[in-house]
Parts: structure tokens; C-alpha cells; sequence
């Protein structure tokens, strides 16, 4: 297994990676996803735009020639503070390849490119009840800092 940069060529396995995790993620929070063909093309176009932003990185785990699994994230300038936040929005492992180091590989890549891009802290979410990423982020010594509140209005 080898952690690469991704690159355009990658997009159609991306996305396939992505609709694991979107799988994956809906268990947790169903009325924030409601993906259909115009959602997935979003996504699409995410990747792309990503893929030749200077200030995101996504990461790609390939093993075999075959990719199973990536990060991606981006910096995000601070408000309050100078300089800028590193955020991961995306780190997926699939499920055949999973206890094997790669999400681990996978963050602490994204987490030194953020390093080397001057970059001092790094956020992201992660559900509440998703024991996997929070046992990954514990590992990796994130610690929690907010709860996210959510009410469905009738
Ligand atoms: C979370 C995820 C990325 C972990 O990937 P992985 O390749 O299995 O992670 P690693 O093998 O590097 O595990 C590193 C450590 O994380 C913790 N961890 C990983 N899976 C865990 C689980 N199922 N339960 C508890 N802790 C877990 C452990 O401390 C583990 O170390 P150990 O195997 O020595 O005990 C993977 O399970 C996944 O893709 N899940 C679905 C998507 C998701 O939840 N993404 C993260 C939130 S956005």
C-alpha cells in the first residue's frame, strides 16, 4: 500500500470511494443526504476544482493498483486569528482494507502537507456516534472541542 497525491485520472474511483462513505455517513444523519445523479456531479466537480486548487490536497491510497481509500481538505482562512485553518473533509477507508494503517497513512499525510503549507491547526468533524473515526481521530490525538447541535423543524 502507497499514499499518493491524486490526480485527474483517479476521479471515477474517487467517486466510487465517496458513495461508500456517503453510504456509510447517511446511517448517522439521514436527512442530510439525499444524493441523486445532480449530488454526485457536485461531487464530481468537487474533486476536479480540488484536485488544481493550490490551497487542498487529496491523498489516495492505492494498493495493488487499486485505490482503497483517500482524504481530502483544504485550508480555510481564520477570522479571529491570522493565518489559516486546515480542514479534512473526507478520510475513507474500504471496508476489505480497513485495520491496516492506511486511514492512519492517510491523515498523517494530509496532516503534514497542511505542516508544510504553514499551516498550525487542523479541524474537522466527525459524528457523534461514528465509534471507528472518532477511535481513528483519538489515535491520531484530535481531541474534541464542540458538540454540533441539529433539530429537524416540522
Ligand atoms: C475511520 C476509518 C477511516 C479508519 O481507517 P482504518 O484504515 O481502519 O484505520 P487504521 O487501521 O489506521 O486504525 C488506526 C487506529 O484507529 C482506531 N480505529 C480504527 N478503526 C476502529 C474501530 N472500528 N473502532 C475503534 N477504533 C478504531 C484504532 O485506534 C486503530 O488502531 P489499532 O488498529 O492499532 O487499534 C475507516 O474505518 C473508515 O473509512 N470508516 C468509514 C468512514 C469514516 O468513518 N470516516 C471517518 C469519519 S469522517
Amino acid at each position: 500500500m502507497r499514499v499518493r497525491e491524486a490526480q485527474a485520472v483517479d476521479v471515477p474511483a474517487l467517486l466510487g470511494l465517496w458513495e461508500e462513505f456517503v453510504a456509510h455517513e447517511e446511517a448517522f444523519d439521514p436527512d442530510e443526504f439525499d444524493i441523486g445523479p445532480a449530488e454526485r456531479r457536485r461531487y464530481e466537480d468537487l474533486f476536479v476544482s480540488k484536485l488544481s486548487d493550490p490551497g487542498a490536497a487529496i491523498f489516495v491510497a492505492e494498493d495493488g493498483g487499486r485505490l482503497v481509500g483517500y482524504t481530502m481538505g483544504w485550508k480555510r482562512p481564520r477570522i479571529l486569528a491570522k493565518g489559516s485553518t486546515g480542514y479534512v473533509n473526507d478520510v475513507f477507508v474500504t471496508e476489505g482494507a480497513r485495520r491496516q494503517g492506511v486511514g492512519t497513512a492517510l491523515v498523517r499525510t494530509i496532516l503534514a502537507w497542511f505542516q508544510a503549507e504553514g499551516v498550525s491547526k487542523v479541524d474537522l468533524y466527525v459524528y457523534a456516534e461514528n465509534e471507528k473515526g472518532k477511535g481513528l481521530y483519538d489515535h491520531l490525538g484530535f481531541r474534541a472541542i464542540a458538540h454540533r447541535l441539529t433539530k429537524e423543524l416540522e
